[in-house]
């Protein structure tokens, strides 16, 4: 159990501007990670290993994406009793993301928006952080999630993952493809038949080569938005499955509102994450399940603020969970929680 109960920091960061508040405790956590102030927010990770897509998973709780851009605080957020830790997403070169500000809180409906776009320091210092991390020498596993500059044009996107894929492959258990960000100009555009086909096609020929000179296979995963018809996720599992794709993540944020009409920040464009994303990536994940068969690995993330909601996305369908806007409005907790109600 860690030693501060959640109540009093959270009440200290949601006075802030939500991105400084971000910046503070990212700060916090890299300088003290590591070291015996961690036992303040440690907990003993819960003992649950699952196998999926050849990677042993210590427990079945994961971060999402997007909290740890840099992959500065992967110790830190390990510390947590994370069974895997998912940082980035990184871009080939640093870039600033967009103008702030750029994340908002919506308390009453336990969500976020967010317009970052990316912003990131880059592949090089990425992996400079990666590769100081000790998580994985302690068990867990660690995702790096791989984007494109704004401004490489979409039709030269595939050379941005590709000069990813091989910065990170050595120093990842799996890669993940982010094609679902709403805050990258045309970026959903590679969720479609043809632009995915060619992309994937890419990455698994690439692949290939690296795990000739490297003498591994790392598993890639693609992550996909919530803000997909029937047909497109059909369609996307047929694609993720003829070019030998490991494993789906779903969902990033929506872009939809419904669920939050009328609540202040509501019409701030970005995407919107936390409660009121649940059930479209639930829905998401259903669909895929019924599209993919019974075995091919699902990663569940969207909204879940509890053990029960876990439950939930596996009852969906998924193998694994992830979490980001729970961890903001439960605090730690929330992952041995969730790790428990997974269990068994
Ligand atoms: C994200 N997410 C995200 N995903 C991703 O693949 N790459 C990224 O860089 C980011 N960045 C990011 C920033 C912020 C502020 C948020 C809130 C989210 C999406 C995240 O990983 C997750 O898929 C969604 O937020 C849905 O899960 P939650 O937050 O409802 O648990």
């Amino acid at each position: 159990m860690s030693l501060i109960p959640y109540a009093l920091p959270r009440s200290i960061l949601f006075s802030l501007d939500p991105e400084l508040a971000h910046e503070l405790t990212m700060g916090a956590l890299a300088r003290f990670q590591n070291t015996p102030l961690a036992c303040a927010w440690g907990a003993k990770r819960v003992e649950d290993p699952v196998e999926l897509a050849g990677i042993t998973f210590p427990n079945r709780i994961g971060m999402a994406a997007g909290l740890d851009k840099n992959g500065r605080c992967i110790d830190g957020l390990g510390a947590l009793g994370f069974g895997f830790v998912e940082v980035g997403t990184v871009t080939p070169k640093a870039q600033p993301g967009n103008p702030k500000p750029r994340m908002f809180r919506l308390p009453e409906a336990n969500a976020l928006i967010n317009r970052l776009g990316f912003n990131n320091d880059g592949l090089d210092a990425f992996v400079a952080n990666v590769r100081k991390a000790r998580f994985r020498e302690q068990g867990g596993i660690l995702g790096l999630n791989i984007g494109k500059n704004a401004t490489t044009p979409i039709d030269n996107a595939v050379d941005d993952y590709l000069a990813c894929l091989n910065g990170v492959y050595p120093w990842a258990d799996y890669v993940t493809v982010n094609i679902s960000s709403p805050n990258t100009k045309n970026l959903r555009e590679l969720q479609s038949d043809e632009a995915l086909d060619r992309l994937l096609g890419a990455l698994q020929a690439r692949r290939v080569t690296l795990q000739a000179e490297h003498h591994r296979q790392v598993p890639i995963f693609v992550k996909i938005a919530p803000d997909l018809s029937e047909a497109q996720v059909s369609v996307i599992a047929a694609t993720l499955q003829n070019n030998g794709i490991d494993g789906v993540i779903a969902t990033n944020t929506t872009i939809g509102r419904d669920a939050v009409k009328g609540l202040q920040h509501a019409e701030e464009t970005g995407g919107l994450s936390g409660a009121p994303v649940f059930e479209a990536s639930n829905m998401v994940i259903r669909q895929l399940r019924a599209a993919l068969g019974p075995r091919f690995p699902i990663i569940g993330v969207g909204g879940v603020m509890s053990g029960a909601d876990a439950r939930a996305k596996l009852d969906a369908g998924a193998d694994l969970v992830q979490i980001y806007t729970g961890l903001i409005y439960k605090g730690p907790a929330l992952v041995t929680e969730c790790a428990k109600a997974l269990k068994g």
